[in-house]
């Protein structure tokens, strides 16, 4: 069964913008407008320089959604956590390239466990790098922003970056997702969108307020991100000008 294909466009709400205190009120809602994935940005302090959650709070997300649980993580050597994620009820877990000897061992460490297994690119690591391990994953995440904080603008540097990963993954006819992360909004998501990428993650743009003076609506944080991508979804699904 192929898991990437057709290339239809995946929203993931990213629990770092979150507001805790409602958690289960608010994966609630996004589960209502339609998100496909819940990701979860995990960060130890020494990959990048902000610490969030372990798996306690995969946990608690595992009994308040049905989504499929999408973790980053952005941590010194990863393989050593995978286990406590699987268990923690952890669907995907995505490594950074630059936080590992071997990928594709890292990889095979998380689909041994029965997950996807996805690996993730900063912003400043030659793209070139990724490329020969695009069949070992299901997962290829190209960060928008520097890793380690939410709230950042995308970077102008991402489409050609992206271009090159959708490049290669069709050329291959890979079953492999292409995700960004970091600065998708409104008004950024069709600029990744037409580049090639085909799953989102928001964080701000979901749960944050979005305009001064008014409450946070992620129901509508969804759907205004959905909306916007409605036109580039459909460049996407014409066939390419012979
Ligand atoms: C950044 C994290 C992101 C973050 C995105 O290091 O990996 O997942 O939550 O947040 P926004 O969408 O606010 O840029
Ligand atoms: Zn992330």
């Amino acid at each position: 069964m192929t898991w990437a294909k057709p290339r239809e466009m995946r929203l993931c709400p990213s629990v770092l913008s979150a507001d805790f205190a409602k958690l289960g009120e608010e994966l609630a809602a996004v589960q209502r407008a339609g998100a496909d994935f819940l990701h979860l940005d995990v960060m130890d302090g020494q990959f990048v320089p902000n610490v969030t959650f372990g798996p306690i709070i995969v946990t608690a997300c595992r009994k308040l959604t049905s989504l499929p649980l999408d973790v980053h993580l952005m941590v010194a050597n990863p393989v050593r956590f995978v286990e406590g994620f699987a268990r923690a009820g952890a669907d995907h877990i995505t490594v950074h390239l630059e936080a590992v000897i071997d990928a594709v061992a890292a990889a095979r460490a998380i689909r041994d466990r029965g997950l996807r297994a996805g690996v993730a690119i900063k912003p400043g690591t030659p793209i070139e790098r990724l490329l020969p391990i695009l069949p070992e994953i299901d997962i290829a995440l190209v960060m928008t922003v520097e890793p380690g904080a939410g709230g950042q603008a995308f970077l102008a540097q991402s489409p050609k970056r992206i271009a090159r990963v959708r490049a290669a993954i069709d050329a291959q006819d890979l079953d492999c997702l292409l995700q960004v992360d970091g600065g998708i909004a409104p008004d950024t998501i069709a600029r990744a969108a037409d580049a090639g990428a085909d799953t989102f993650v928001a964080g701000h743009s979901v749960f944050r307020a979005h305009a001064p003076g008014e409450p946070p609506d992620p129901e509508a944080g969804v759907r205004a991100l959905r909306e916007a991508l409605r036109p580039a979804a459909a460049r996407g699904q014409r066939p390419p000008a012979s």
